[in-house]
């Protein structure tokens, strides 16, 4: 049916008969010749129809845009003056002895040639299957294949074995709401759709397997962002025998060997490593953007005594942060307003204030060189150490976060990415790290309860625990052997070594304010697979739609997934979610019993 892709055609195929098939991209009459550009996933090619060859030349007046076409002709060189070197088939054209038109074409709603962001996302995702067939979107596919199959081929190489998990489930705790389905055969009984195959890939390494992954859809009922989806593909991987070290150097060599396969980017070697402590504390986050030079500076010491009190009282509590970030240059960059409008940023983190200090010309004038509406509450010993720890210079513009820590972090985390964005103060590079030494535990202040930052089922550091495996020491300050990978300040992978003792698995539940009964009624099933012979093992899942966003440059995560879901989590191509039949609700026993509150399908962002 066909002899060529037309994206594939070039000058060495001159004097060749081709068979093409494709859809009509344009179509040009000039001067009684007919110009087509062909289209198929490889690309272009452009046929020739001369009124000589008068019943095809007929058809071809009929041809619109989009119509489907098989084409016969000679490759022959394109007259001089009309190559388009834009084109890998530009050099050439085909003249075509024979045309059939395979189909027809309504006038199509969204226009192909755009770039993604020039068209309503709405329109796109209705006509899914139309906006793939742009170039951007072909391309952003045709990665992501090509990923997954690198991905397969590394780990088929290291003796990874690909087995499936059951997507009908119980809940496994991920930290986000479940997508529930029903069973008819157990009325008023329900299954989970797995968050992730986290339990089933411990069950497989307790079954001997050894080394495991999956490229495994998950599902997760959570508020949705540009990088998030309600159903999303992982890479999953787990072993037995090996630490965090064997761990993550192998993902590693993995991810450098992607990216320089894919891209032709070469990755450092070895990815840096963060604790979580130091990243929160330099970068007031946990997943770092280090294309970003800027960089949080404690002060707290310094404001202890201050006559300042939005100062003075997060400096004289334990769990109070006062930070300065220092934007060189940033008293030319910014304007008043804009200032204001970042102090509006901050306000979304739960910040009160956005202080700043502007420093003019302290190497000639000392504070008198100094500008802000804070500096009266300063006295010099606090300038000075200010100016010393941040090394400011004249022009330098300093921001000031105080809080409890948790508001410092986020708002000034997020403060120092949004400047570094708007800024344009990114490296033109590729930033990898782990970040490791995570805390085991944190405190849920709605819930009143611990809960476990990575899941519950991550083991905690050694020496957290005595030579029974029972956990010592404070909860607070507990960290875990779990591992993330930040790529660019996006989270796209997580691990970590886990839990294998029965008994120290069933105290980590307690902690977290899981009852014995409860830990029966949803774990048993794993507490009592860890009473047959557990091996020590670990992984970690990647976020693989993630990765493509990041390998393809995309903004939005679902610009790399065939059929995404929209914000509000709707599937505006065949309406789903949708009202089902009453007789499925009968035979599942179940009753529609809607609250006023009612949501829309479309893509509010
Ligand atoms: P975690 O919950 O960190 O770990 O998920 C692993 C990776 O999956 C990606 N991810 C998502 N991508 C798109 N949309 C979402 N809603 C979404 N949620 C998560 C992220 C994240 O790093 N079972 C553990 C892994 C393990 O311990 O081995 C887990 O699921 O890139
Ligand atoms: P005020 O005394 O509330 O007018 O604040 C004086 C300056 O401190 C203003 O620039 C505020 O934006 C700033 N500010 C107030 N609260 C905070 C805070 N928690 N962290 C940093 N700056 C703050």
């Amino acid at each position: 049916m066909r002899s060529h892709y037309c994206g594939q055609l070039n000058a060495s195929h001159i004097g060749q008969t081709v068979e093409l098939n494709g859809w009509v991209h344009h179509r040009r009459d000039h001067g009684g010749v007919i110009f087509i550009d062909l289209r198929d996933r490889e690309g272009l090619a452009q046929i020739v129809l001369v009124p000589e060859t008068t019943e095809i030349f007929k058809l071809a007046e009929q041809v619109r845009n989009e119509y489907v076409l098989r084409i016969n002709g000679a490759v022959r060189r394109r007259p001089e003056g009309t190559e388009n070197p834009e084109l890998p088939s530009g050099a050439i054209e085909i003249l075509v002895s024979n045309l059939e038109i395979l189909n027809r074409s309504d006038p199509i709603p969204l226009p192909l040639d755009e770039h993604t962001q020039k068209i309503s996302e709405d329109v796109r995702l209705r006509y899914r299957y139309l906006d793939l067939r742009r170039t951007e979107m072909q391309n952003h596919l045709i990665t992501r294949a090509n990923i997954v199959q690198f991905l397969r081929r590394f780990l088929d190489d290291k003796g990874f074995l690909d087995i499936e998990t059951p997507m009908l489930t119980k809940s496994t705790p991920e930290g986000a709401r479940d997508y529930l389905v029903p069973s008819r055969t157990h009325l008023g009984q329900f299954f989970a759709l797995p968050q992730s195959p986290q339990l089933f890939k411990q069950l497989l390494m307790i079954a001997g397997m050894d080394r495991y992954y999956q490229i495994v859809r998950c599902f997760r009922d959570e508020d949705l962002r540009a990088d998030r989806q309600p159903e999303f593909t992982q890479l999953d991987v787990e072993t037995s025998f090996m630490d965090e070290q064997d761990i993550t150097n192998l993902m590693e060599t993995m991810i450098r060997q992607l990216f320089m396969a894919i891209l032709g980017i070469e990755l450092p070697n070895p990815f840096p490593r963060l604790t979580y402590a130091e990243a929160m504390q330099r970068f007031g986050s946990d997943r770092p953007d280090l294309r970003i030079a800027l960089e949080l500076v404690d002060i707290k010491d310094l404001m202890v005594e201050v006559k300042f009190k939005v100062f003075s009282t997060p400096a004289n509590d334990p769990k109070g942060r006062v930070v300065v970030l220092r934007l060189p240059q940033g008293n030319s960059l910014l304007s008043r307003k804009e200032i204001d409008d970042y102090t509006k940023f901050v306000g979304i983190y739960g910040a009160k204030g956005l202080a700043y200090i502007k420093i003019n010309a302290w190497n000639s004038k000392g504070r008198d060189g100094l500008q802000s509406p804070i500096l009266k509450f300063l006295p010099d010993t606090a300038i000075e150490g200010i100016m010393q720890r941040t090394g400011a210079e004249d022009g330098d513009l300093l921001f000031f976060g105080a809080d409890q820590a948790s508001i410092v972090n986020e708002a000034m985390g997020a403060l120092r990415v949004r400047l570094g964005q708007d800024l344009k103060l990114l490296k033109d590079q590729w930033c990898p790290l782990w970040v490791v030494d995570f805390p085991m535990f944190e405190w849920d202040k709605s819930a009143h309860r611990w809960s476990a930052l990575h899941h519950p089922f991550t083991a905690p550091k050694l020496e957290n625990t005595d030579s029974h495996g029972k956990l010592l020491g404070d909860l607070s300050n507990m960290l875990s052997r779990a591992y993330d990978l930040v790529l660019n300040g996006s989270e796209i992978g997580g691990g970590s070594i886990r839990i294998h003792q029965e008994e120290l698995q069933r105290q980590v539940f307690n902690l977290l304010g899981i009852s014995e009964s409860e830990a029966e009624e949803k774990f048993g099933f794993l507490l009592q697979a860890l009473k047959y012979g557990c091996p020590p093992h670990g992984g970690i899942a990647f976020g693989l739609d993630r990765l493509v966003m990041l390998m393809t440059h995309s903004t939005s995560i679902r610009d790399v997934i065939a059929f995404p879901k929209t914000q509000t989590a709707a599937c505006l191509l065949t309406s789903a979610p949708s009202a089902v039949n009453p007789k499925q609700l009968e035979e599942l026993g179940l009753r529609v019993h809607l609250r006023t509150t009612t949501t829309t399908k479309s893509l509010s962002n």
